[in-house]
């Protein structure tokens, strides 16, 4: 594990992906110290997928592994500022609020790029099927539906999620990475509709990269997210 004086050498904001190999999370660090830490998951796998380029991929895996760094630096500025007694300023509530952010881009790209790189077709009889036709009427609905969201203006990600009280299925806008999440609902299907995540491949037809989306996506993948 890094020495403290290393991290704050390696974690510049944008530097390198200096966590790669380490995977505790919330573990005690140099000299007791509470040391929060993500690593950066490997994503090349993706490499080849239909509809994706390479360039585009590559670029999109250097941008998530930014918020990895940023969320790291981020819990290690705070948790200094708490040993400082300085949380209660407004530095440390901007902080905290930034945390938000880069820990929710953090994990959506994770989600997203987890549910990729499929080949097989969604099963309307298996499981996901069923609970979307359940929710939705039919999975032809429920598309026409996840597409809609896709299709509005602006930036952000369009999620299926599952509400924990009831296993109902929502199709949901989340503004940049923080905004609109349904407290309690757990991720099913993940789209990143950022400019980043198309425009090297398919500049302003967002709807072309949203249907090579589809063909790509690991159902397999989003229907182990259910609960
Ligand atoms: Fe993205």
């Amino acid at each position: 594990m890094p020495k403290r004086r290393d991290f704050l050498k390696a974690s510049g904001w944008g530097g390198a992906a200096w966590a790669a190999g380490i995977t505790a999370s919330g573990a005690a660090g140099q000299e007791g110290k509470p040391q929060a830490v993500y690593s950066p998951l490997d994503f090349s796998r993706l490499t080849g997928t239909p509809g994706f380029s390479e360039t585009l991929l590559k670029n999109h895996f250097t941008l998530y592994q930014g918020y990895v760094t940023n969320t790291n630096r981020l819990l290690e500025i705070l948790a200094q500022m708490g040993r400082e007694g300085k949380l209660a300023t407004p530095e440390g509530a901007e902080l905290r609020r930034r945390l938000g952010w880069e820990w929710n881009g953090l994990r959506l790209h994770e989600l997203y790029f987890g549910n990729l790189g499929g080949k097989a077709p969604l099963e309307s009889g298996g499981k996901l099927g069923r609970v979307l036709a359940g929710s939705f009427g039919s999975v032809e609905a429920w598309t026409k539906d996840f597409k809609a969201v896709a299709a509005m203006r602006g930036i952000g990600w369009v999620a299926l999620v599952e509400d924990g009280a009831n296993g109902r299925l929502f199709n949901i806008w989340v503004n940049e990475h923080d905004g609109g999440h349904f407290a309690g609902a757990g991720p099913v299907l993940i789209l990143d509709v950022f400019e980043h995540a198309y425009m090297i491949d398919y500049g302003l037809k967002k709807a072309d990269y949203v249907e090579a989306f589809f063909k790509a996506i690991d159902w397999a993948a989003a229907e182990a997210r259910l609960r």
